[in-house]
């Protein structure tokens, strides 16, 4: 029996919390098909509530769960037109691009309550202009800043900053937008890169930024547009070699709690970021609805905003859902229907620890359809589940089909253990054409000893 099977099966019934239905009567239609989505979908299929999760588009392991439909999740029309069609009662989009796209404006459209913001909204991730106008508005504290078109001005306000310099494509750029250059000629170069078209449109402004110096934290919250539900920190490993080296990658790894986040640190983050920001959101007229996700610099236990997402993290959403005990679903969709007061969420004390498995040569090129086998045999150590990321099924086999492939995650009484539960199963699992990094939590670990 597969691990998701099993949970369902050992879920308590809870009381029907949505609409007047009954449980077992809510249809979800979920967007998206990586590590993420698998992790939300885990988490959905195991609601009383459920009664019918479709897959838009689905992956090998997301699959099991529900039905897959035959669109992606690029194809706005395509779903907005199958939900209301076939009565879905919440869409939740796992990724950023269709919200980017408008994916919740189409689905108000037609009234299906969708899991995630507007357009409007989502420009907080889409525009990092727009996030620090909205920022700079709401008092949050944040990087000091410059947008530029053309390239000269940009040259000359790098000359009145020191190094690191701080070079960001304005538009959403896949995680690759962001350059921080050590001397004066890297940003000269990355401008003259941005501004030349290096992202196309997402690259037509850039902001150039303070660099700001501590040890950097994820906290996630969702809101209706106006009640807010503080959810939790994590930590996420960006750089793709041991000791935080090497390229930038969409994250090796994560862990939560993140000992930075301290009692202190939440207040203010709540205090002087989510709250005011989400509050200006209101006062424009765009209501920030979804989960709102603010990636921090934190140093002498202030916060200080480095970006926000529409979104969940990946792979930090894994380890969020691996640690909520409360059923999600009623939430998602009081956020979604502007009913989120008095919503609660439990936590287990417990910390989770995620090592992605990704293809040799990630995030450079890297080959596609070599055979993993082992993962059976991961799910079912003590703490383990594996979420998969980019992985495709063919004739019962599993195949490597794309850059983070595998997400193994692992509860345990603290990080450490939690890490070396995580470890335990990437052992089980065989597949020689993948590498993963061996120092994830390392921070935290440094910590505790
Ligand atoms: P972003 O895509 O905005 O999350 O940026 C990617 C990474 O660059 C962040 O996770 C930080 O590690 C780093 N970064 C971005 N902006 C700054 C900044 N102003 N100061 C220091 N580091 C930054
Ligand atoms: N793990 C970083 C992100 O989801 O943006």
């Amino acid at each position: 029996m597969l691990i998701a099977e099993k949970l369902i099966a050992k879920a308590p019934p809870l009381k029907a919390t949505l609409r007047n239905k009954e449980i077992g009567q809510v249809k979800v239609l979920l967007v998206g098909g990586g590590g993420r989505e698998h992790a939300l979908g885990w988490k959905i299929a195991q609601s009383p509530e459920l009664s019918k999760l479709y897959l838009a588009p689905g992956s090998a392991g997301l699959n099991r769960l529900g039905e897959k439909l035959s669109f992606g999740d690029g194809e706005l029309q395509a779903i907005a037109g199958f939900a209301a069609e076939n009565a879905v009662d919440l869409v939740v989009v796992g990724p950023e691009a269709p919200l980017a796209a408008g994916l919740a404006d189409l689905l108000a459209a037609k009234n299906v309550p969708c899991f995630g913001p507007s357009k409007a909204a989502a420009q907080l991730e889409s525009s990092k202009s727009f996030m620090k106008d909205v920022a700079s508005e709401a008092g949050a504290p944040t990087a000091r800043f410059g947008r530029f078109t053309e390239i000269a001005p940009a040259k000359a306000f790098l000359r009145n900053e020191t190094a690191p310099y701080v070079i960001k494509a304005d538009g959403l750029a896949a995680g690759k937008g962001v350059v921080i250059a050590e001397t004066l000629k890297d940003a000269d170069a990355a401008v003259e890169d941005m501004l030349g078209g290096r992202f196309g449109a997402a690259s037509a402004a850039i902001v150039i930024e303070e660099f700001m110096r501590g040890e950097e934290a994820s906290f996630f919250a969702i809101t209706d547009g106006e009640t807010i539900l503080p959810l939790i920190d994590a930590q996420d490993h960006k750089r793709a070699y041991d000791g935080d080296q090497g390229p930038n990658t969409g994250g090796m790894g994560a862990y939560s709690p993140a000992p930075v986040f301290t009692d202190k640190v939440r207040e203010r983050t709540m205090k002087e970021i989510i709250e005011p920001v989400v509050a200006e959101m209101k006062k424009r007229g765009t209501p920030y609805t979804g989960v709102l996700y603010a990636g921090l610099m934190i140093e002498n236990e202030q916060p200080r905003l480095v970006e926000f997402n529409a979104r969940f993290g990946d792979p930090e959403c894994q380890i969020l859902m691996r640690r909520l005990k409360s059923d999600l679903l009623p939430v998602l969709y009081k956020a979604a229907t502007g009913k989120l007061k008095g919503a609660t969420l439990d936590w287990s004390d417990e910390a989770a620890a995620l090592v992605v498995m990704a293809a040799d040569g990630y995030p450079g090129a890297y080959k596609k359809g070599s055979e993993i086998k082992g993962v059976e045999a991961a799910n079912a150590l003590p703490g383990v589940v594996v979420f998969q990321a980019g992985v495709k099924e063919e004739n019962g086999r599993l195949l490597a089909n794309g850059g983070r492939v595998l997400n193994v995650t692992a509860m345990g009484k603290d990080i450490r253990e939690a890490v070396e539960r995580a470890y335990a199963g990437v052992e089980a699992i065989d597949w020689p054409e993948g590498f993963y990094r061996k120092d994830i939590g390392w921070r935290a670990l440094e910590r505790d000893a």
